[in-house]
């Protein structure tokens, strides 16, 4: 099997792993289940998930355990997403090739299924407690989920993100790290650090891990940047020129689009030697690591 090959057979893994365990859509809750379940299976790269389970496999895991947290992440990064494409934030009309979900379910029910799928990732994620598994592992990868989706993390981020609009070239290359470290790496931090903690990895491991996956995080956010004014919204499945639009620094307006792209490279490259030195093989993780800088969505 080919790269890609190999992509479409565990994206649609992920695709199974997640519809079991969406909630259903019943009682006098299903339009905010509704509306979490459309912005989910909308689609999108599965990306999280991936680098999780590969992580996983990496330190040799092998169990059930990791499911749960792979549908969690997704969950969470997805929430994320909701709550920033709503007028308050990016206000942006499309995601993951349609209408984002404040447009078709109201502000009101996207505020609710954001909130829904952060609450329901970990009561998810806690399902891995029903699996015959190390507790301590599990207790330890919720701690990480936890800390780097909040205020430390992901949220911290958002807000610096937010808060960053309009203050121009006041946004020094330390302030949009601390902006993209938190709004993206953190998350992709969390996939990678839980597949690793689940499977048995030791501290010193899982913080080589922590920072591969901090290179990653920022490569990939810089590549976002990049897309938002190379590509289109057929391409994407969302609009280009959204951080423009909301006077956004990105590492384009800060660098100019060739060094961004060089230095996402480097980043990249550098993930893969810290990778590397832990001296495990998963050749499907390296190749998926070196083909998000030349990625086109
Ligand atoms: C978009 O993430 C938001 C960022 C952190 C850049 P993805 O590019 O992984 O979005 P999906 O999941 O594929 O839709
Ligand atoms: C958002 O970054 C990262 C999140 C935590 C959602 P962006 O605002 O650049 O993400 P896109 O471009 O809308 O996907
Ligand atoms: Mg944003
Ligand atoms: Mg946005
Ligand atoms: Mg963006």
């Amino acid at each position: 099997m080919n790269f890609k090959e190999e992509m479409t057979k565990r994206t649609e893994r992920i695709e199974k792993v997640l519809e079991k365990y969406l909630p259903k859509e019943e009682g006098w809750q299903k339009n905010v289940i509704e509306a979490m379940n459309y912005s989910v299976k909308a689609g999108g790269k599965r990306l999280r998930p991936m680098l999780m389970e590969e992580t996983y496999k990496l330190f040799g895991g092998n169990g059930m355990e990791i499911e749960p947290f792979m549908a969690a992440i997704e969950m969470i990064h997805t929430y994320s997403l909701v709550h920033d494409d709503l007028p308050a934030m990016d206000n942006d009309d499309y995601r993951r090739g349609r209408k984002t979900t404040h447009i078709v379910y109201g502000e009101a029910m996207a505020i609710l299924a954001g909130d829904g799928l952060l609450n329901y990732a970990f009561e998810t994620a806690l399902k891995a407690f029903e699996n015959n598994t190390d507790n301590t592992r599990v207790a330890k990868a919720l701690m990480i989920l936890a800390k780097k989706a909040g205020i430390y993390g992901m949220i911290g981020g958002q807000t610096a993100d937010i808060e960053a609009e309009n203050i121009g070239e006041k946004v020094t290359q330390e302030h949009l790290l601390f902006i993209h470290e938190h709004k993206t790496a953190a998350l992709i931090q969390a996939a990678m650090m839980i597949g690793a903690v689940l499977a048995g990895a030791t501290e010193e491991q899982v913080e080589i891990v922590e920072k591969a996956a901090y290179d990653i995080g920022i490569a990939f956010q810089i590549q976002d940047d990049i897309l938002d004014v190379t590509s289109t919204l057929e391409t994407l499945g969302k609009p280009v020129g959204s951080d423009e639009k909301n006077n956004k620094t990105t590492y384009v307006t800060l660098k100019g689009l060739e060094t961004a792209s060089c230095e996402q490279k480097e980043m990249s490259a550098h993930a893969i030697t810290l990778l590397e030195s832990l001296n495990m093989k998963n050749q499907f993780l390296m190749e998926l690591i070196t083909s998000l800088i030349t990625r086109i969505k």
